[in-house]
């Protein structure tokens, strides 16, 4: 606490907090976009506050991405919590992102640091219309899915749309089709314009965004400078609880707000 107000970010905290109508936000010190110590500060902090909320039998949705691996390294034992009846699975399925940044290693990654449970959901990244329509069919997929949707807590990442169209290397008239429509930010497999409202959705399997507005917690943990726009078009959408955060984009959210 003393060296936060050092660097004043407990005011800023707070100020972000009432101005998105949050019930916390956490703001470590630096640029995690630049510096690996700050990324680390970054999954330490949401790890904490992931720990905070946890419960005895939960069933914890999360999303893919470095931050949330840098989340998932910080995970330890909680002390006094009994998560063995805990369930950690990924929030949706097959987002094209390399194996270690993907939601399902997150999921047994995590569930393995705390002494909980993981479902994993293997899908292929992108899917045609046919090869969804049949995999909804599925009868092993429908069962996991089923579990992902009463999930009580989420966390997830947040990243700059066009950043995100061009890692997981969408064709160019649907990466056209995303930028005319206004999309600011990414996440969970949706695409968010500067308003907050989704213009955009992936074809996968999960939570839907109906799903996402009934879940108790939902966490996001993303920072850097450029994420700026895309943290306070996600925080618009409303959904949020908990936001992790670094200095460097919270003081440019302070100029968006
Ligand atoms: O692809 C999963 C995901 O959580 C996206 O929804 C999000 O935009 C992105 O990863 C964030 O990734 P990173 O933390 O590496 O910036």
């Amino acid at each position: 606490p003393l060296a936060k107000n050092l660097f004043g970010l407990a005011d800023l905290e707070e100020k972000i907090r009432q101005a998105y109508g949050l019930r916390k936000v956490v703001i470590v010190p630096g640029d995690s976009e630049v510096s690996s110590f700050s990324k680390r500060e970054l999954g330490r902090a949401g790890a904490k506050a992931l720990l905070s909320v946890m419960g005895n039998e939960d069933i914890i949705a999360v999303t893919g991405g470095s931050t949330l691996a840098a989340v998932a390294e910080q995970l330890t034992q909680p002390s006094s919590a009994h998560v063995k009846r805990t369930w950690f699975v990924p929030a949706r399925g097959g987002l094209g992102e390399s194996l270690e940044f993907q939601a399902n290693t997150v999921a047994s990654t995590m569930a393995k640091s705390v002494g909980a449970q993981y479902r994993l959901l293997h899908l292929p990244d992108l899917l045609s219309e046919d090869a969804y329509q049949s995999l909804v069919q599925d009868v092993n997929i429908q069962e996991i899915v089923q579990i992902i949707r009463q999930s009580r807590i989420i966390v997830h990442g947040i990243g700059d749309a066009m950043e995100m169209t061009r890692r997981r290397k969408l064709d160019s008239a649907i990466v056209e089709a995303i930028r005319a429509d206004g999309a600011i930010a990414e996440s969970f497999g949706y695409y968010f314009n500067d308003e907050g409202a989704m213009v955009h959705k992936m074809m996968i399997l999960g939570l839907r965004l109906e799903d996402i507005m009934k879940t108790e917690i939902v966490i996001g943990i993303a920072g850097g400078k450029s994420k700026a726009r895309a943290i306070h078009a996600v925080l618009k959408f409303g959904q949020e609880d908990i936001l992790v955060t670094d200095e460097a984009a919270a003081l440019e959210i302070e100029r968006e707000m």
